[in-house]
């Protein structure tokens, strides 16, 4: 993935101090969602976020597009306070949520009805939704699908459907909560790429949230959560450079990256991998040295 440049870039999200507790009816606190966020985002990045479980990364999600709004703090989309009662469908149509599980987001029995679903309730018009449906299948690459019932289909497969449901609302940001989670390795490679060209291809915004390492060394940038504040952030190679840090907050490195830096504190002359390729790389220079 090219390098993502920040320069005149304004986010599409801004995220200023925020905290937000779960609370009880009588509005007592009973569990912490997150404390002290600050995060923007921009348009075009792919952010991935990652954190233990209960480290707040659902809570931040569901704080981006307002189903959950701040107890202190703002977060605004595109200049949009999702505070703002009356602009929520605004905020709801910017920002596309994908979850873990592909079989509790589809309720139609076809899968063109279900996906005509999320821009019906915007109030897009009939002829305009067909052609959306149209588009976003092919864009997912499930075209010949679209007449058939999603229960005929793979988990990789429904998680495609997902995306494109969100795509026919045509997000600026497209939010991945765990959606690879329950996938085989080819359905979470399906949706992987997926999420990556609609990045690189057509400048969506992304926001992954994963608890595998692997799909984080490929981000603009990672953002590490733990116990509901953001720990560290920066590049991949900043961030999983800081193995100590990383591992406190309860997380595994790469693989490359884990086998480079028990490499390197056993005295090799190798420089941190982040991927594969960058690790045989150092070991080949260190075999050709010896
Ligand atoms: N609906 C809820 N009601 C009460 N507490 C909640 C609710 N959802 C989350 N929490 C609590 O808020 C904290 C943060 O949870 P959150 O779901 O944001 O974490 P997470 O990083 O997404 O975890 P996971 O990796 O398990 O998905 C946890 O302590 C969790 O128990
Ligand atoms: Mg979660």
């Amino acid at each position: 993935m090219s390098a993502f440049s920040y320069e005149n870039k304004t986010p599409i999200i801004s995220v200023n101090s925020v905290s937000y507790d779960y609370r009880n009816s009588q509005g007592e606190s009973i569990a912490r969602g997150v404390r002290g966020i600050d995060l923007d985002v921009y348009q075009g990045e792919f952010v991935v976020l990652l954190g233990h479980n209960g480290s707040g990364k659902s809570t931040l999600a569901k704080l981006l597009n307002g189903f959950c709004v701040p107890d202190e703090g703002s977060v605004t989309v595109a200049g949009i306070d999702t505070k703002d009662d009356l602009k929520i469908y605004d905020i709801r149509s910017k920002i596309g949520m994908v979850f873990q599980n592909p079989d509790n987001q589809m309720v139609a029995a076809i899968i063109e009805d279900d996906m005509a679903f999320g821009p019906e309730n915007l109030g897009v018009p009939r002829d305009e939704i067909e052609e959306r449906i149209t588009w976003a299948l092919d864009v997912v690459n499930m075209s010949e699908h679209r007449k058939r019932s999603p229960s005929k289909l793979s988990g990789g497969q429904k998680q495609r459907i997902a995306i494109a449901s969100v795509l026919a609302m045509m997000p600026d940001v497209l939010i991945l909560d765990e959606s690879t989670a329950m996938l085989d390795p080819k359905g979470r490679k399906e949706v992987m790429d997926t999420a990556r060209m609609l990045n690189c291809q057509k400048g969506m915004t992304v926001i992954l949230i994963t608890h595998y390492m692997d799909e984080a060394i490929e981000a603009d940038r990672v953002v590490v959560l733990d116990e509901g504040k953001i720990l560290t952030s920066g590049t991949p190679k900043e961030v999983f450079s800081k193995v100590d840090l990383i591992k406190s907050a309860g997380l595994e490195l790469p693989i490359a990256s884990k086998i480079s830096s028990e490499l390197i504190a056993l005295g090799y002359d190798i420089p941190f991998a982040l991927t594969d390729e960058e690790l045989a790389e150092g070991i080949c220079k260190l075999k050709s040295k010896i």
